[in-house]
């Protein structure tokens, strides 16, 4: 026994302080890990790192056309342009000419074919970046137009699919359709969105010795940039480093987008032996990447006179883009997602993904769930208006069941809904934001002013947590415990904003019974953790949380293993807390233990993994058990529009989230009120507008809105509700990152409330989303018209 442990052994038992039973870490406000570095600006991203001698910078040439045969590059002037090294076309490329994450049909260079305005055809590299983008205009292109595709429904009528569409029924539409006593027919268009993250594409890399290349790369799947650079350079991925520390935000715009230009800057840096930086300028990366897909839907459902849906009939279509993307699984969660949180017991479901000669839709905040989901709120707000009734309360009849006994608890997919609180969430608010006399005062307003109108809306919503493929959910991690009693945390999850690094430091301090300050996160980095999934589905705290913990509870144990069997006592009377190890009560401090542990060789460091439990999906029948669980909210928002310029303005929005029992309530709040704003922002002003050529023309802040901080309300309460999950996730929080984004349909339903208010609450609205200013003053002239005729 060395005299440390004889010290301690002699400690004065009964004078020693107890583990604090409280102790968490857990479930605490706290700071983003990088908050300070964000403000002082000195967080790194990708183009802030010191840059290596030698580095070369490089930028995309881009197709001028939607669709044609390219017969000929003359690229002599891009090669004589001042300070041009290289320029590399899809004969270049060492391996495959391909990006695609699932099917193989994204060329990294256009190779003969092009089939969109702004589809690559080749990288210049230059000296600077000012150079790189100059020299890239200078391409003298031949091609043969061929005729385009712009629109889903142009895509429909043509059968022009990316993919078989999907299909999923249940129970019998036909019937039930004529048999209920209220039948409503009608289209919706729903626009896309572009991701605006404020950091752009960008990919930076280096060579390394023996055909190695290190990648860093703003990538929310750094997995999939290092398989996609390994096939592009026909390497193998052991000989590929991808590493991105953080993003400038993600919102599914760098799933899957990212690696056209990992592979491009690769591809350079792999020919040139030489570190090349590919930065996309805001107008490139508009141009080039896709964005949150568009969507046009037909209905009919039969209903009854409460309002509740007996029979649904859906098609949609979605402009999937020039390839297939992740435009399959965009659909299968429309599919998943056409229910939001109403039973439909009688439904047929058709998804398309309409191949248009525009960007390759891809991936956004949802996925493809608010785009299922606001069609059927389209569709209860039309029931409602019909019957004279108040939404909400047409909402309410068509909530899922809370019971076996109850029953209307079954999703359309097969999926059992067990953990539903959408009946006691939608109290609540309906209560704390005094909706039913707010309601009254609406109307009351409304009728003493002609012009100025006042809209009001509750909308709830249900969102599906997992991915769709179960293969994907899974989730690695690294945490090493230093001899000075410090923790580094590795794991396959990105940081873009959200906060994972945060909550998974909270998880092995937790675990550690450390302090948030003792843990430290370390950038995702391939040759650390193997075989990650994409950061997205909003699983990424979920799943990573896990496999951290996992990691973390495997150190503990050795050192609680290590302690008893050193001070002779039962492992059952050593406790973690307060940055102190407690052993049968005796505190030791933590650095001290380890310091121990080390010298008695114990593994201070282990590996944690996590595959999420009970998941199936037949993709064929489109039923299974998608998803580990549900997360719920509901938000309720009030506007004020005039009728005589289609403005409007966000007067007080309520939301109420269910992150169960939240690992950081104010990370989570922050989450709601971005994907508030920013779905607000898809379903308003943001408009993606195509020439007839099929040249995006929105593709700047100039042309394309975003949401800024005046268009926030003056009243904004963001609350979350009081719940723990019912399926054993990591320590029973929910998931947080998408489904708020579906919270500000409230916002696009009280501007149809508003726009309806001019017909006396008679006409439904032919109000599409987005609801520019303009969209808003043709609904007004067509309420006014049929209001008018009737
Ligand atoms: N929050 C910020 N600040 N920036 C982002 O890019 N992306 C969203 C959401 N919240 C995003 C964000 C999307 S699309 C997803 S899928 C989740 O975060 C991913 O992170 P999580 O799974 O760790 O919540
Ligand atoms: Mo989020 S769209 O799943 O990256």
């Amino acid at each position: 026994m060395n005299t440390q442990t004889e010290a301690f052994l002699k400690q004065d038992k009964a004078g020693a302080e107890a583990a604090p039973a409280s102790w968490a870490e857990v479930g605490k406000q706290r700071p983003h890990e990088s908050a300070v570095l964000h403000v002082l600006g000195e967080a790194t991203y990708t183009d802030d790192i010191p840059e290596l001698q030698g580095t070369l910078h490089a930028a995309l040439g881009l197709s001028q056309k939607a669709h044609a045969k390219v017969h000929g590059i003359d690229l002599a002037e891009v090669r004589k342009s001042r300070g041009v090294v290289a320029v590399y076309t899809a004969r270049d490329i060492p391996g495959t000419n391909d990006c695609g994450p699932i099917i193989h049909d994204d060329p990294i260079f256009a190779d003969g074919l092009v089939q969109y305005v702004g589809q690559p055809l080749f990288i210049v590299v230059a000296d600077t970046h000012d150079n790189a983008r100059r020299a890239a205009r200078l391409a003298k292109v031949e091609y043969e137009e061929l005729p385009a595709i712009l629109t889903p429904r142009e895509a429909r009528d043509a059968q022009s699919f990316v993919l078989p569409p999907m299909h999923l029924a249940r129970g019998d539409f036909k019937r039930a359709f004529e048999q209920a006593p209220h039948r409503v027919k009608g289209e919706l268009h729903v626009g896309g969105q572009e991701q605006f993250y404020l950091e752009g594409q960008i990919s930076y890399a280096i060579p390394k010795e023996d055909r190695g290349i290190h990648l860093y790369c703003s990538t929310q799947h750094p997995s999939e940039m290092q398989h996609v650079v390994a096939h592009a350079l026909g390497l193998h991925s052991h000989n590929i480093v991808v590493e991105c520390r953080r993003m400038g935000g993600g919102f599914g715009g760098k799933e899957s987008q990212s690696a056209l230009w990992a592979a491009a800057a690769s591809i350079s840096a792999a020919l040139l032996k030489r570190p090349v930086k590919l930065r996309a300028d805001r107008d490139d990366d508009m141009m080039v990447t896709g964005k949150r897909h568009c969507f046009y839907y037909e209905y009919e459902i039969g209903y009854d006179d409460e309002g509740r849906i007996m029979a649904a009939k859906v098609e949609m279509v979605s402009r999937a883009g020039y390839s297939a993307d992740l435009s399959g699984p965009v659909a299968t969660r429309a599919v998943c997602h056409f229910d939001n949180a109403y039973y439909l017991s009688d439904v047929d479901i058709v998804a398309m993904c309409g191949k248009t000669h525009t960007q390759s839709n891809t991936a956004f905040r949802g996925f493809g769930g608010p785009q299922g989901a606001i069609a059927i709120e389209y569709i209860i707000d039309e029931i409602a208006r019909n019957l004279g009734k108040d939404a909400l309360d047409v909402r309410k009849v068509n909530f899922y069941g809370r019971s076996d006994e109850e029953g209307r608890n079954v999703t359309q997919y097969g999926q059992k809904v067990v953990d539903n609180v959408i009946h006691e969430l939608v109290a609540e608010l309906e209560e704390t934001s005094e909706y039913r006399r707010r309601r009254a005062e609406v109307q009351a307003y409304n009728a003493a002013s002609p012009v100025l109108k006042k809209g009001l809306a509750i909308t709830p919503v249900k969102f599906g947590i997992a991915f769709n493929l179960t293969h994907l959910n899974q989730a690695g991690a690294l945490v090493h415990v230093y001899v000075d009693g410090s923790v580094l945390v590795n794991h396959g999850g990105t940081e873009m904003g959200q906060g994972i690094n945060t909550k998974v430091a909270q998880v092995v301090a937790h675990e550690l019974g450390l302090d948030l300050s003792h843990v430290r996160v370390s950038a995702t980095d391939t040759s650390k953790v193997a075989n990650t999934s994409a950061t997205a589905a909003s699983t990424g705290a979920d799943l990573n949380g896990k496999a951290a913990q996992d990691a973390a509870r495997q150190i503990r144990e050795r050192l609680t293993a290590f302690a008893a069997q050193t001070f002779k006592v039962d492992p059952s009377k050593i406790e973690f807390a307060n940055n102190r190890v407690y052993i049968d009560g005796i505190p030791e401090q933590f650095p001290l233990l380890v310091r121990k542990a080390y010298n008695a060789r114990i593994q201070l460091w282990s590996d944690g993994f996590y595959a999420t439990p009970g998941l199936h999906w037949d993709a064929a029948s489109m039923t299974g058990n998608p998803f580990f669980y549900f997360a719920y909210g509901a938000a309720v928002s009030e506007v004020v529009v005039d009728t005589l310029t289609g403005e409007w303005k966000l007067l007080r929005a309520d939301a109420l989230y269910d992150a169960g029992n939240s690992l950081n309530p104010a990370i989570d709040i922050g989450q709601v009120e971005g994907a508030f704003i920013q779905g607000m922002g898809w379903l308003t002003t943001e408009e993606l507008w195509w020439n007839k050529a099929g040249k995006l023309m929105t593709h700047a802040p100039s042309t394309y809105k975003i949401p800024g901080i005046s268009d926030c309300p003056d009243e904004f309460h963001v609350k979350l509700f009081k719940n723990r999950n019912v399926s054993d996730s990591i320590h029973r929080s929910k998931a947080v990152g998408e489904p708020p984004l579906l919270l500000p349909f409230s916002v696009f339903f009280a501007i149809r409330d508003a726009v309806a208010s001019v017909g006396n609450y008679k006409v439904n609205p032919p109000l599409h989303a987005p609801a520019t200013s303009e969209a808003i003053l043709n609904a007004v002239d067509a309420v006014r018209g049929s209001a008018g005729a009737a």
